[in-house]
């Protein structure tokens, strides 16, 4: 007989295991599928964003910002270090280490919530009695309600397959046994700045082809341009609006032939070549066809506001759904699907999802840009605070970017917050807080923030909006 569940979820990743936990706290009998394996064969729950994303692109990038400090900026401190090298072998087993923590987290809150799991494909069989008969691995479970939350994968550059040694995704770049003395990389997302800012400090040669005629179309002007200047003062080569017209791999390495933004034709041989042009939904295996669910074109399970796919009781979240494809926006999708199951109402505001780049510097930003307001017609007024001017950035010595904020010229209201800087990752969280509570430029200006923090630097952003910075 089959096992039956309130909730299945199928898919681990951030999307499906928090939806899981959060249905199992509103009393649900829960189950969760995750196919992930990892080098051993066990289960591996966390999916791209612990496995081959968020966490182990952190972990890399922590150890080789380290590795830069020690060799470029301890001198500046007084410390001598003597020839300062790196073990890639080590720093890739710390990260496999960092990885195996988090999965291993998420199998322990699986049973301190009672949320049974299952580690193999899930798949649909069939609707029935109401419901969904599932295949869960080798068995055979039945749910009142499914959520989808199977993910995404690296899309491929036509004719340039993933080979994960030559021509490689996220996962290959999260993995590769030595440093490449020349690396290309195709598309500057996140994906490219970050990976590439990676094997830069430990020494690659990087050159980044970006399709698009303008570097960070998505982030705040003033930031783009910001960054596009810090990262060429790194090393970072990048070159906009090429079009690539053949990839070519043989046992040295890969030729990459393009046109470049003026219409010359141009080649770039490397040893490695990333190619982080994007991701697509994934539902390879989920058998959605045996039940009638609706796909749009790109692959991705289509759903309303709500997450509610076209079929009773059967919703999806996560990469696998329009909207941007981040963790955190995954993991608001999860708990409102789970809560909504349960009879509450759950609700996630999309325009204060935010968006950070852990690169050096970091970018992060919430809510409206300024080219947005301009589009929008939107009346409003800026601050800018730069980091140069803050005290404990002078002290930390790391004293590039800026806090941008942007407010209604009418009302005051918070529209957007845009900083490019150190600790931008966490910076965002006040402007986030802010926006939640509809808070106005005048509301941060008037809040006590510590001496000497980082964060002042968002209060003084605050202040320039009424053009009455105290510190610049
Ligand atoms: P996923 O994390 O993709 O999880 C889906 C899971 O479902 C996987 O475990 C998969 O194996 C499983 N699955 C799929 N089909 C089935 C099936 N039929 N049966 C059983 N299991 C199945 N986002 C951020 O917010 N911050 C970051 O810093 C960040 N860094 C990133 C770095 C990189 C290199 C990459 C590639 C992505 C990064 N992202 C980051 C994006 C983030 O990883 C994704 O947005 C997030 O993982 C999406 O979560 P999800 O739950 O929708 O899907
Ligand atoms: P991306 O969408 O961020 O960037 C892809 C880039 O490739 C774009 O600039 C695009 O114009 C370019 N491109 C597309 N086709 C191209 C072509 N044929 N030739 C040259 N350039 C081309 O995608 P990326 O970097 O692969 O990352 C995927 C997703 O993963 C991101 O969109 C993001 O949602 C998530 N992610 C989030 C991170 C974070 O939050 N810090 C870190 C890494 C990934």
């Amino acid at each position: 007989m089959s096992k039956t569940f309130d909730v299945a979820v199928i898919g681990a990743g951030p999307g499906g295991y928090i939806a899981a936990i959060r249905a199992a706290q509103l009393g649900l009998n829960t189950a969760c599928i995750d196919a992930w394996s990892n080098e051993a064969g066990g289960p591996a729950p966390g999916g791209t964003c612990t496995n081959v994303g968020c966490i182990p692109s952190k972990a890399l990038l922590q150890s080789s910002e380290n590795f830069e400090h020690a060799r470029l900026h301890f001198a500046d401190h007084g410390i001598a270090t003597g020839e300062v090298t790196m073990d890639v072998a080590k720093m890739v087993a710390r990260k496999v280490g960092v990885v195996k923590q988090n999965n291993d987290g998420i199998l322990y809150l699986f049973k301190k919530n009672k949320v049974t799991f299952f580690h193999g494909m899930g798949s649909f069989v069939a609707a029935k009695d109401g419901g969904y008969e599932l295949k869960a691995g080798d068995e055979t479970l039945f749910a009142k309600q499914v959520i989808i939350a199977t993910g995404s994968a690296a899309r491929e550059l036509p004719g340039a397959p993933f080979d994960e040694e030559r021509i490689i995704s996220n996962d290959g770049a999260l993995r590769l046994k030595a440093v490449p003395r020349k690396l290309g990389v195709i598309g500057s997302g996140v994906v490219g700045l970050e990976l590439g800012s990676v094997w830069r400090r430990l020494g690659a040669e990087v050159t980044i082809l970006e399709a698009l005629p303008a570097f960070l179309g998505a982030a705040d002007e003033a930031v783009a341009k910001e960054a596009a200047k810090a990262f060429k003062k790194q090393g970072l080569a990048i070159e906009l609006g090429v079009k690539i017209d053949a990839v070519k791999k043989d046992k040295k390495g890969v030729k990459v032939s393009y046109t470049d933004a003026k219409g010359g034709a141009q080649q770039l041989d490397v040893d490695v070549l990333i190619v982080s042009i994007g991701r697509l939904p994934y539902t390879a295996g989920l058998n959605g066809q045996a039940v009638g669910l609706m796909m749009g074109e790109r692959g991705d399970v289509l759903v309303d506001a709500q997450c509610k796919t076209n079929l009773p009781g059967v919703w999806a979240i996560g990469d696998v759904v329009r909207g941007p494809m981040l963790a955190h926006k995954a993991e608001e999708e999860g708990v409102a699907v789970a809560e909504r199951i349960a009879g509450q109402h759950g609700h996630v505001d999309f325009n204060l999802v935010p968006w950070v780049i852990y690169t050096s510097p970091e970018i992060a930003w919430v809510g409206k840009t300024e080219q947005q307001l301009k589009a929008a017609g939107v009346a409003y007024r800026a601050g800018q605070f730069p980091f140069m001017a803050n005290g404990r950035a002078r002290a930390l010595g790391d004293t590039t970017g800026f806090v941008k904020m942007l407010a209604d010229a009418k009302t005051d209201e918070i529209l957007g917050v845009h900083i490019i800087g150190p600790y931008a990752s966490e910076l965002i969280a006040e402007a986030g807080v802010a926006m939640a509570f509809k808070a106005s430029s005048e509301d941060i200006a008037r809040i006590c923030h510590a001496h000497p923090s980082l964060s002042e630097s968002t209060k003084e952003a605050a202040l320039a909006v009424d053009k009455r910075s105290l510190n610049f």
